[in-house]
């Protein structure tokens, strides 16, 4: 029976670390949803980042093949400690190569690239929301140096 998984993808799948949820709608978590069309597994990814913009918690559920638990389970220990900026660049051909998977499993790893991406938009789309003051109208007026027309621009409030 040839062997399907390396020993690596192994250990997280038997051992998976940081499996669980954190909660969807505290302000200082982000939560990353994704699934690879081509094989229908799905994995959520969520973040839970510091007042210094420091990931200080990760959680991953995963409905998937081996490669995808164990690519989850290594992207949770790998964010864990980084700036936002920092777990952004990690590419899954890092976690494929840690995991030692064959061509054929790369989308699994790409899904926890993705989920992390998009944990962390969620993330940088829930501060902007709650940061974002109330702007008040404005009306712009210019006046042209050439024609000397005057055009006045509304700006409502938004
Ligand atoms: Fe689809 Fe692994 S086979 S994520």
């Amino acid at each position: 029976l040839a062997r399907a998984y390396h020993e690596k993808v192994i250990a997280h799948y038997e051992q998976p670390r940081n499996v669980g949820s954190l909660p969807k709608n505290d302000p200082n978590v982000g939560t990353g949803l994704v699934g690879a069309p081509a094989c229908g597994d799905v994995m959520k990814l969520q973040i839970k980042v510091d007042e210094n913009g420091i990931i200080s918690d990760v959680k991953f559920k995963t409905f998937g093949c081996g490669s995808a638990i164990a690519s989850s389970s290594y992207m949770t220990e790998r964010v864990k400690g980084l700036s936002l900026e920092e777990a952004e660049k990690i590419k899954n051909t890092e976690i494929a190569k840690e995991l030692c998977l064959p061509p054929v499993k790369l989308h699994c790893s790409m899904l926890a690239e993705d989920a992390i991406r998009s944990a962390i938009r969620d993330y940088r789309t829930k501060r902007a929301k709650a940061g974002e003051p109330k702007k008040a109208g404005y009306i712009d007026v210019s006046q042209s140096a050439a024609t000397g027309e005057t055009t006045a621009t509304a700006h409502p409030p938004s």
